[in-house]
């Protein structure tokens, strides 16, 4: 069931890749809730062409590409997207992530740095290149809401989420310092949103995967938060109905991270 709650907005959405994908849900769900679209990926994603069903089905929106790591592609995108828009967007979704430690098996403790610097600019940096860019260029408008998705790894330790967790952590922490300057200026807001694991391209890379997931499932009362439930909730953060909340880290994930033990745990261990 759809409540308009975005009609008449306008969002650029990073990072869907295939019909697994956050990103992916979170488009179909804000085209739903009346929202008009611009979709974005980096070249080599856009290949893969799967985003044009996306794409179609979000009222033929448009599909610029832009690598996050780069100024140009990124202003490129901003520019075209006030043309399309007719003016500044609303919303923006950073769903982007990606490690080359991860992909190459580099254990935490012997890290590429090349590599990871190459993480931390994707995964955290684009989101301060996206927002200065859009607070240079006037690219959204007043009460505007952007919202990044991240992990609980950015604040306590899953040893298998590697330097993304570090990365997690910059992304929380330039939410809050962009945050502030956002808001002063133009009233827009800013914030996280930490999903339970999900199985999708980028999730599934992560090593041990399937036992993480089933532990998150265990240890959550309302069980792991799925990619539409994602979806719902960025719906909301999108919409005025959340006006007040900015510079957050929001748990999205059953009640997970603030719970110590359940009796499906305990009762696994006391088998054990
Ligand atoms: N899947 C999970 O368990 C989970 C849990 C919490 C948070 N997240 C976060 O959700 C976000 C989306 O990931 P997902 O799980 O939907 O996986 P995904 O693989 O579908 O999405 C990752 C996206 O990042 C894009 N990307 C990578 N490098 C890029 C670059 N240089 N320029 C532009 N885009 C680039 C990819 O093309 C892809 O679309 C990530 O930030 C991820 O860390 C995922």
């Amino acid at each position: 069931m759809a409540y308009n709650l975005l009609k008449g907005k306008k969002g650029i959405i990073f990072g869907a890749l295939n019909d697994q994908s956050i990103a992916w849900k979170i488009a179909e769900k804000c085209y739903e809730e009346g929202a008009q679209l611009v979709l974005t990926n980096a070249p080599i994603a856009l290949r893969m062409g799967e985003i044009n069903k996306l794409a179609e089905a979000c009222g033929n929106a448009p599909v610029i590409p832009a690598d996050v790591t780069s100024n140009d592609e990124l202003k490129n995108l901003l520019q075209k997207s006030l043309e399309h828009f007719g003016g500044p967007a609303d919303f923006i979704l950073h769903s982007v992530g990606m490690s080359m430690n991860m992909r190459k098996n580099n254990h935490y403790t012997s890290l590429n740095y090349d590599f990871t610097h190459k993480t931390l600019d994707i995964s955290a940096i684009s989101f301060h290149r996206i927002l200065q860019l859009a607070y240079q260029m006037d690219a959204i408008n007043d009460w505007g809401s952007v919202v990044a998705l991240t992990y609980i790894a950015g604040q306590r330790v899953f040893p298998d989420y590697n330097e993304m967790a570090d990365a997690k952590a910059l992304l929380e922490s330039i939410t809050r310092s962009f945050g502030y300057q956002y808001a002063i200026k133009k009233k827009v807001r800013i914030n996280t949103v930490s999903q339970s694991p999900t199985r999708t391209t980028a999730g599934s890379g992560v090593k041990g995967f399937d036992g993480f997931i089933s532990f998150a499932e265990r240890m959550s009362p309302l069980g792991n938060a799925t990619a539409e439930d994602c979806a719902n909730y960025c719906v909301t953060l999108f919409s005025d109905l959340t006006r007040m909340v900015t510079m957050q880290n929001l748990f999205h994930d059953g009640g997970f991270s603030f719970t110590g033990v359940t009796q499906q745990v305990m009762e696994q261990m006391e088998k054990q």
